[in-house]
């Protein structure tokens, strides 16, 4: 153990990223909440493997994610999602596991005991096929789904709607991003599933929130749209206002479609001033939406409407918005100028 301490991984690839010059294959593990997820992409935009086992299922009887039954699951599956990657890289492309030029993993934020999982996965097989490390903040992967199957380019303002965050992002370059607004309290993502199961949906909440809400009134209820700071939101005062309007029927029949198409359009309007603001103020012309809550249909049709006004807007496919492995590959690619070494370690909140 004493060798292996202060280990870095192989330096074989001496530069990886944009500049290098060849052929990048690199090689993502996911596992920072409820995705296993492992995946492979060349040039941190062509996905050539992408596998995901989630574990909604198991969550769905608790209400909500259970880390230590999560990162259980994640032992069961990581090894299963890491073969079936290989296994697609070969039948694509013809790519072998002596192929990949670098290995990644999620090091934070997320739940712990998850992370471990991945990332040791990882770097024993960074160990294993003597190839360089690579360690990828979930937030900055989430932005990178946009690098995905499109010609993205910096710079662009960019707007990151997770279960944990709600920010406003000023991406200069590829490896340069400010953080100009974020949420005071709620993310939006946790504000949805809140409001979804104190109107009795079952976990996860956010997306049969966004699908009711298709179907009811938008303009039924008229609810706060809270007052904050610069670039900055708050939703916690919405969800409480959301829960005096669920109290105030009394036993009457509850008009949840009405109540969450309200709900749906003071978030998703609330996002739009915020960012729309950000953008005029940036002079940039590009936009960006990323996140799990980038999947919602009102979010994703009111940003879209930004085209009408010149913008050009980029949004995930479904299956990259929520976690995956395919955007830690790619922001592990067009992230990083440094390797990671066998010290380093997960972390639970934004450092
Ligand atoms: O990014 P993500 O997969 O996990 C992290 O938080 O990192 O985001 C999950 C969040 C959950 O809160 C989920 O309810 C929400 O995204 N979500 C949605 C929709 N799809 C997922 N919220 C609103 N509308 C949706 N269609
Ligand atoms: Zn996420």
């Amino acid at each position: 153990m004493k060798n292996i301490k202060n280990k870095l991984f192989s330096k074989e690839a001496v530069t990886i990223g944009p500049k290098s010059g060849y052929d990048n294959y690199i090689m993502a593990i996911e596992s920072s909440c409820d995705e296993t997820a492992c995946a492979i992409v060349k040039n941190g935009r062509e996905v050539i493997a992408n596998v995901v086992a989630s574990q909604i299922k198991t969550h769905a009887q608790f209400g909500g994610v259970i880390p230590e039954i999560a990162a259980r699951e994640h032992l069961d599956s990581i090894n299963i999602v890491i073969d079936e990657a290989f296994k697609q890289a070969k039948e694509n492309v013809n790519i072998n596991p002596e192929d990949i030029t670098a290995f990644a993993g999620t090091v934070g934020p997320g739940l712990v005991g998850c992370l471990l999982v991945g990332l040791n996965a990882a770097k024993t097989l960074a160990l294993t096929y003597d190839k360089p490390f690579i360690g990828v903040n979930h937030l900055n992967a989430h932005l990178c789904g946009n690098y995905l199957d499109t010609d993205l380019k910096p710079p662009f303002m960019a707007l990151l709607v997770s279960g944990g965050h709600t920010q406003i992002i000023d991406v200069k370059s590829y490896s340069e991003q400010t953080i100009i607004g974020e949420t005071v309290d709620d993310a939006v993502g946790e504000a949805y599933d809140k409001v979804a199961r104190l109107i009795g949906l079952p976990y996860p909440g956010g997306p049969k929130l966004d699908k009711l809400a298709q179907e009811g009134n938008p303009q039924a209820f008229k609810l706060p749209e809270a007052r904050v700071d610069g670039y900055n939101f708050s939703f916690s005062g919405l969800k409480t206002a959301v829960l005096r309007l669920v109290k105030s029927f009394d036993g009457q029949e509850i008009p949840v479609k009405d109540i969450c198409a309200s709900f749906q359009e003071t978030v998703s309007s609330t996002l739009l001033h915020k960012l729309k603001k950000a953008l005029e103020s940036s002079g940039y012309k590009q936009v960006v939406i990323a996140g799990g809550v980038a999947a919602n249909s009102e979010i994703r049709k009111k940003i879209f409407n930004l085209e009408k006004e010149g913008y050009k807007v980029f949004a995930p496919p479904m299956k990259y918005c929520t976690d995956n492995a395919a955007m830690v590959a790619s922001c592990a690619y067009f992230n990083t100028n440094t390797f990671d070494d066998v010290n380093t370690e997960v972390f639970s909140r934004v450092k």
